[in-house]
């Protein structure tokens, strides 16, 4: 795991954004994951930026959202199926389906689940995984508890996660759901390489734990810990409580420029 301590979003948003463009120049069909939150914000403003440019292509790219509510409207406009395509996939070229998301709306949905998990491995599995971090620790929306092995299926959310998401619902916590789909840690893990992203003091708990916890379920993401590509992009305010930033800092002043990320 590769620590990145940088000055500010913005700073975050083009290292990422350098990676992901690297990742389509090499292979323009990539397999994209995304996630929703306000962490990869400025990940997608670079990304929309560098095609603006004329930088980057997403035409022959695809990619798979993270997560769902259940039971929000289709036109919901917190529904993550529409948030991505606000925040990220409408501002760039990407084709008509060719990003899928979890159906939080579906009758049978451990049917659902289990179709999303074929499509990710029907598509050739996802090659850059964008990821931010819960507050708890969470990654996607396995909440503490959840298996270490777990695949897409449907959980319930924490008081903790609908209070922090309740500013996308009129801060209003009875309007946030209670339950979503998720990926499961154990899909999360089979992505190629994961870029996490994380910024402000209410995260530094949670990327200390990521970092240099032991790993447990009571804090999901020290499940990357496993993963052997994981950069993990962070603001000074998020590195706050990490033990080893000194190191970090110098190992990632010294890192030849080929290596990227
Ligand atoms: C939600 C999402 C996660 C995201 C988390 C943190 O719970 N399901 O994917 O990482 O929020 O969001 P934010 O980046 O807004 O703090």
């Amino acid at each position: 795991m590769e620590i990145i301590i940088l000055p500010d979003s913005d700073a975050i948003g083009d290292l990422a954004g350098d990676a992901v463009t690297a990742l389509l120049d090499r292979k323009p069909g990539a397999v994209l994951g995304l996630a929703t939150g306000s962490s990869p914000l400025p990940v997608y403003d670079n990304l929309a930026a560098r095609y603006d440019a004329g930088d980057v292509s997403f035409a022959q790219a695809r990619a798979f959202t993270l997560d769902e509510y259940v039971g929000l409207d289709a036109g919901h406009p917190e529904r993550y199926a529409n948030v991505i395509h606000k925040e990220f996939t409408s501002r760039v070229d990407f084709e008509p389906g060719s990003v899928q998301g979890p159906n939080g709306l579906a009758t049978d949905i451990p049917a659902a689940c289990q179709s999303y998990e074929e499509a990710i491995h029907a598509a050739g599995g996802v090659d850059l995984q964008i990821l931010g971090i819960g507050t708890d620790g969470h990654i996607a929306f396995n909440e503490p508890g959840s298996s270490l092995a777990s695949r897409t299926r449907i959980k319930t959310l924490t008081r903790q996660t609908r209070i922090d998401n309740a500013r996308f619902f009129d801060d209003d916590l009875d309007q946030v759901p209670t339950q979503c789909l998720t990926q499961g840690l154990a899909t999360i893990m089979e992505a190629r390489h994961i870029v996490l992203v994380a910024t402000g003091q209410n995260k530094a708990e949670a990327v200390h734990q990521l970092a240099e916890g032991g790993v447990s379920a009571l804090w999901p993401a020290t499940i990357l810990q496993h993963h052997p590509h994981v950069s993990v992009l962070v603001d000074e305010a998020a590195a706050g409580r990490l033990q080893l930033a000194n190191y970090y800092r110098q190992t990632y002043a010294a890192k030849p420029v080929w290596q990227g990320l």
